[in-house]
């Protein structure tokens, strides 16, 4: 087991290279079970998640190697159609085998991802529209079982813009017999992404980047190699970390237009932000003004970022409130955040934030975007902090200590029997 240990009041400064989308690479991995042969996706990011996904793929006959940035997989011979509890409790994402199986196999069985840190997750609209599309499914000792003797077209909507469901729904209906209609779909750049591949894989699909898909399916795809997007919610959390230290970084390697919210929100805050190119360059040297946040689906203010958030509102001088409208109960980082002195409330789903002075302290959380947060707050707190059961960030963030030591920050990787 690893901790952090950080040392506060570090200015950050320099440039910093953002790695490719954690999320888009988990939808985009599962896509090689719908064609055979290699395919080879760059800009992969070397992190946990990355690893869960390949193991769970080779389980199924998938061989898998990431060399650099550049995963490279062969799916020529596939000897399974089963997505195991063991692989599926480690990460919610595995679930994202369902569609692309099911499509070209006729069945999976797939363990049901359950709860997470953050509250109940349910993959009903998933199951929802993949019935809608022909398939049988049933659950038995914790498992999905679907089985169809071939999909068709359907028109799905639904209820709740949900970037799996889509994903999901999207990658069974590439295969499917007819056209499919998804309407209310995610718009996320992640399913942008998973569209576009889809795409150059063989597959027919009108409306991306749009709530609306028209799916027109085909007899079979092909492998292709792709670039992957670069992950918005590191960048977010780079740009938020330079903010915090009052300091100047630029941020390299991303898609301005994906972080529209985040950096409408920094300016408010008051920073100087220059976008050029790929790039984003952020520098703040005063206190934050209180700047509210909502959560919301894209465009809006992502949730994966609402922790950082939080944590950059604690140095405002006066009080915002940061709603979370997609994952009503995820602020497991509050409690945490108030051993290092934050000054935080909650009504419902809204922390009310006031401006606090922070003192370093150990502390741990219970997922990825949390633990972010606490390195941030740490980052700003006097003195010596730990942050405990890094293995959540591992998941999500590669090398994120090395990022910041870059850039100028205290921080050490260390290893602990402390759990
Ligand atoms: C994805 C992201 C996650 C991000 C979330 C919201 C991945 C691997 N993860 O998660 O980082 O926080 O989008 O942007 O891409 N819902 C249902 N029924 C369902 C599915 C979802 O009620 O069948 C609800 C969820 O409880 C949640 C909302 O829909 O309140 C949105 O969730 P969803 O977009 O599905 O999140 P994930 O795809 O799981």
């Amino acid at each position: 087991m690893d901790k952090f240990v950080i040392e506060g009041g570090q200015r950050l400064s320099g440039r910093v290279r953002i790695s490719g989308a954690k999320n888009a690479t988990l939808a985009l991995m599962p896509m090689v079970l719908l064609a055979p042969g290699v395919f080879r996706l760059h800009n992969t990011p070397n992190i946990r998640d990355v690893w869960t996904m390949s193991r769970l793929l080779g389980e199924m006959g998938v061989h898998c190697e990431l060399n650099g940035d550049e995963l490279f997989l062969d799916s020529s011979n596939i000897t399974s159609h089963e997505a195991p509890y063991e692989q599926v409790k480690k990460m919610r994402a595995s679930i994202n085998v369902l569609g692309p199986l099911i499509a070209r196999y006729g069945e999976a069985k797939v363990s049901l991802p359950g709860g997470c840190a953050f509250g109940p997750r349910p993959v009903d609209l998933h199951l929802k529209g993949l019935e809608k599309l022909g398939a049988e499914i049933t659950i038995e000792n914790g498992y999905i079982l679907a089985k169809t003797n071939g999909l068709r077209g359907a028109k799905i909507h639904f209820d709740i813009s949900s970037v799996g469901a889509t994903e999901n729904i999207l990658s069974a209906a590439v295969l499917a017999n007819g056209t499919t209609l998804l309407t209310n779909a995610a718009l996320e750049p992640e399913v942008t992404a998973l569209a576009r591949l889809l795409v150059k894989m063989g597959a027919k699909i009108n409306g991306i980047g749009t709530n609306m898909l028209e799916i027109e399916g085909v007899k079979e795809l092909h492998a292709v190699e792709e670039e992957n997007i670069p992950d918005r919610i590191e960048a977010a959390t780079f740009l938020i970390a330079a903010a915090m230290t009052r300091g100047k970084v630029l941020v390299e390697n991303v898609n301005p237009y994906h972080l529209t919210a985040v950096i409408s929100k920094l300016e408010e805050a008051g920073c100087s932000i220059d976008v050029t190119g790929n790039c984003i360059s952020v520098e703040m040297d005063e206190a934050p003004r209180p700047t509210d946040i909502t959560t919301a689906t894209y465009p809006g203010f992502p949730t994966d970022s609402q922790a950082q958030w939080l944590a950059f509102m604690l140095l405002a001088d006066g009080s915002s409130r940061i709603t979370d409208t997609i994952y009503h109960t995820r602020f497991h980082h509050v409690p945490e955040l108030q051993r290092l002195g934050a000054k935080i409330e909650m009504a419902e789903n809204t922390a009310l934030v006031q401006g606090s002075v922070l003192s370093g302290a150990t502390v741990m959380s219970a997922d990825l975007r949390a633990s972010a947060c606490l390195i941030l707050a740490a980052l700003v707190a006097e003195g010596r902090s730990e942050i405990l059961r890094v293995y959540h960030l591992d998941r999500g963030y590669e090398a994120i200590e090395k990022k910041l030591a870059g850039l100028g920050a205290s921080i050490e990787r260390v290893k602990t029997e402390e759990y």
